[in-house]
């Protein structure tokens, strides 16, 4: 038999909402996607909340727990203190459908802006063998899961709406270091785009995005300081770029 504790859970949609408080059982070694699960089953039946794996492997749980954004399934109750109210409120930078889910499109849209891996024409199926040290450089952006606790924690399009047109966002600069990163990937220069349709000088390096990263990827130090440090190195090197491409095939 578990304690009793207490949650604060918005509910609503669209037009509006609110907060709305509750005890609920809380057990050894329990995350708070549990908590939420047994409120469904218990007192809120029609409860709203993304999930699927439960595992902090598909990235759909994102929410944001006391003001944190976070994967409901990988924050442990253990982290809180005894008596601590937690308290779960949906992602604030994108539109609520309804209590803790939320419409991420724009990511989805953000995606579709970014151009795909494309290798030079010819090249087909078993005709190029990576390098492992290749393979290795980008392995780090690869564990992304998707969960978009970054774009929802970067001020340049939480507090400004206005910035998501241009502004594509830490996860989408990640795929664009991965990309710049991959010896085949030579239709596009991904520095050169990442600053003229990504946006990518709205980012001031203020480190949120990795700081709440569930995969721990150095976001801005791996990709978005040599990314930036690179478009300014070209500036007066535009061989650079397309040297480095075709002698490390
Ligand atoms: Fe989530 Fe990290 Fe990927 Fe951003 S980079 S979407 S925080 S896993
Ligand atoms: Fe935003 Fe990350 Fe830059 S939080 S401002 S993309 S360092
Ligand atoms: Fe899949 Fe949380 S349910 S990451």
């Amino acid at each position: 038999m578990g304690t009793k504790r207490h949650f604060r859970v918005w509910r609503g949609d669209s037009s509006g909402g609110e907060i709305q408080d509750f005890d609920v059982e809380v057990n050894e070694g329990e995350v708070v996607l549990d908590i939420i699960h047994r409120l469904q089953a218990t007192q809120t039946p029609d409860l709203a909340c993304r999930w699927n794996c439960k595992a902090g492997k598909c990235g759909s749980c994102s929410m944001e727990i006391n003001g944190m954004p976070r994967l409901g399934c990988m924050t442990r109750m253990s982290t809180f203190e005894e008596n601590e109210t937690v308290t779960i409120t949906p992602l604030r930078t994108f539109p609520v459908i309804r209590d803790l889910v939320t419409d991420v499109s724009y990511n989805y849209e953000k995606a579709r802006e970014t151009p795909a891996f494309a290798p030079p024409p010819g090249v087909k199926p078993g005709d190029y063998r990576m390098q492992q040290v290749d393979v290795e450089r980008s392995q780090e952006f690869r564990k992304c899961i998707e969960c978009y606790l970054c774009q929802n924690t970067c001020h340049v399009i939480r507090d400004h709406e206005d910035n998501k047109n241009a502004f594509s966002g830490p996860r989408f600069f990640i795929r664009a270091a991965e990309l710049d990163m991959h010896p085949l990937d030579a239709k596009t220069d991904r520095k050169e785009y990442a600053k003229e349709h990504q946006g990518l000088g709205y980012c001031n390096i203020t480190k949120c995005c990795t700081e709440v990263c569930p995969e721990h990827i150095k976001i801005t130090d791996n990709a978005i300081i040599p990314m930036k440090e690179r478009v300014v190195d070209r500036r007066y090197d535009p061989l650079v770029w397309l040297g480095r491409k075709i002698f490390r095939r």
